[in-house]
């Protein structure tokens, strides 16, 4: 077998008896576990393909996640409704943006460490913090070396793994530093929807890198944001080949204050998803520790 690129960027040899720090086996592995389709065994670097995209959107996004309605009506509570109980725990907001989840979780007694590719989004939410939590400029697509192993008690993300390729690497580097037992709660855009509604060429099955255009004339930008659309199975497999445990899946509904700011996309939201959102746990003891739902802060 010759050589192929692993999504850090080193060459690895597959039919390679060395186990470089343990790289040619973790491919291997992950390969195997995860009968990955053809498409997702092609290892390619894994590019931060929407780091320049989110640069030049951050003021705007900054000025309005607030109250945008499908961040602040539909994406948010569906996400926060997830949650277990935060005080004292250390989190690991992931893709955090101008740091919205950062602060909501800050303010309930979290210790929480927001991490994001985009250097100007970030310059937001150390100034929504002010101090109350850190910040590291990093990319979901690499491994997170610089952060220790059982570092923390929950992993939260909103919309920010749909811009990573390889989420085979991508969970088993946050089962990594999630201490145990330990939570995962993440949003993405639902596979049916991006698939049926805006790329039905093509197969379902297949992992594409699509784009979205934010037109957003009152903030004179107009961005295409790249991301990658891909099946149920393409979320679920990696994750659970990672070792988390499925705890929930939600589809959430918009809330009410969704429908008097935008009726439009709310009667469509009730009819059909636009997000998804997952709730699983590190618990190698296998044990019902973890509640249902959010519990009570
Ligand atoms: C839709 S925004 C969501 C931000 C925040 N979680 C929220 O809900 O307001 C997606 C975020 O993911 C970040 N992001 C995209 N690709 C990333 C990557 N490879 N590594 C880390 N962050 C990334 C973007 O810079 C952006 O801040």
């Amino acid at each position: 077998m010759g050589r192929i690129g692993s999504p850090t960027g080193h060459l690895v040899t597959a039919d390679s008896e060395g186990d470089r720090d343990g790289e040619v086996t973790r491919v291997a592995d992950f390969t195997a576990r995860l009968e990955m389709t053809p498409e997702s065994t092609r290892f390619v670097r894994d590019e931060p393909i929407a780091r320049e995209a989110y640069d030049r959107l951050a003021d705007a996004y900054a000025a309005r996640v607030e109250d945008k309605a499908h961040n602040a009506y539909y994406d948010r509570p569906a996400v926060l409704s997830l949650l277990p109980s935060l005080h004292g725990k250390r989190v690991l907001d992931a893709g955090c943006g101008p740091g919205i989840y950062t602060a909501w979780l800050a303010e309930r007694g979290a210790h929480v460490l927001g991490l994001d590719v985009s250097a100007r989004m970030l310059e937001h939410a150390e100034r929504r913090l002010q101090g109350r939590a850190a910040f590291r400029l990093a990319d979901l697509g690499q491994p997170l070396d610089f952060l220790p192993a059982s570092e923390f008690d929950l992993v939260v993300s909103g919309l920010a793994f749909d811009h990573v390729r390889d989420w085979g690497r991508l969970f088993v580097e946050l089962f990594r530093v999630l201490r145990d037992p330990a939570h995962i709660v993440f949003s993405v855009a639902h596979p049916f929807d991006e698939y049926y509604d805006h790329h039905p060429s093509g197969s379902y099955f297949d992992l594409e890198r699509v784009e979205m255009v934010f037109d957003w004339k009152a903030f004179g930008v107009r961005v295409s944001v790249p991301y990658y659309r891909r099946s149920l199975g393409a979320m679920l497999d990696p994750l659970l080949a990672a070792g988390f445990r499925l705890e929930r899946l939600l589809e959430p509904r918009p809330t009410q204050e969704f429908r008097i700011r935008d009726p439009d996309d709310y009667a469509k939201l009730m009819r059909q998803p636009g997000f998804i959102c997952v709730r699983a746990t590190k618990d190698s003891t296998g044990s019902q520790r973890t509640s249902s739902g959010h519990d009570g802060e």
